[in-house]
């Protein structure tokens, strides 16, 4: 199959792709690029586990084809940390003990980071809502809400994350 050539911005970093017209942006993220913080669950958008964030929105990468992305600005759970410092939505969700086998956390955090972004002061349904469409097996749901809400002072005060 004939490849295309696309140009896209992850993390900060600009790569220059040639991809089937079949390929997933999942399987880009983690393969081609080495991003294997973003998880595929269910692959058939019904979990959540491949959330990241394009041009500042929730979306999941197992639903998107990698072409579809072309001159789009993507975040991963891999860009959230600055240095060796992590990203207050990742310290909230440690502190508050909302992680336990940890495989649907990036998705969650990453759908967090773009509910955040749109509504910086949310209250406990929104953010209830921003993490409907993830699942988690483990946590119950209380502790990642509890983690998101924490988070919200902190994030205001670093509004640049
Ligand atoms: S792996 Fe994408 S929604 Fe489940
Ligand atoms: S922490 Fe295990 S699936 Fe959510």
């Amino acid at each position: 199959m004939k490849k295309i050539e696309i140009q896209m911005t992850v993390n900060g970093d600009i790569f220059e792709l040639a991809v089937s017209p079949t390929d997933r942006l999942i399987d880009t993220l983690r393969q081609d690029l080495g991003l294997t913080g973003t998880k595929e669950g269910c692959g058939e958008g019904e979990c959540g586990a491949c959330t990241i964030n394009i041009d500042g929105k929730a979306v999941l990468a197992c639903l998107m084809l990698t072409v579809q992305a072309d001159g789009a600005t993507i975040l991963t759970i891999e860009g959230l940390q600055k240095g060796r410092k992590l990203h207050v939505l990742q310290e909230s969700f440690i502190s508050e003990s909302a992680v336990q086998c940890g495989y649907c956390t990036p998705g969650m955090i990453m759908a967090s980071h773009a509910l955040l972004k749109q509504h910086p002061q949310p209250d406990e349904d929104l953010v209830r809502q921003g993490l409907a469409n993830n699942l988690c097996r483990c946590t119950g749901y209380e502790r990642p809400v509890k983690a998101v809400l924490a988070a919200v002072d902190n994030y205001k005060e670093r509004a640049d994350d």
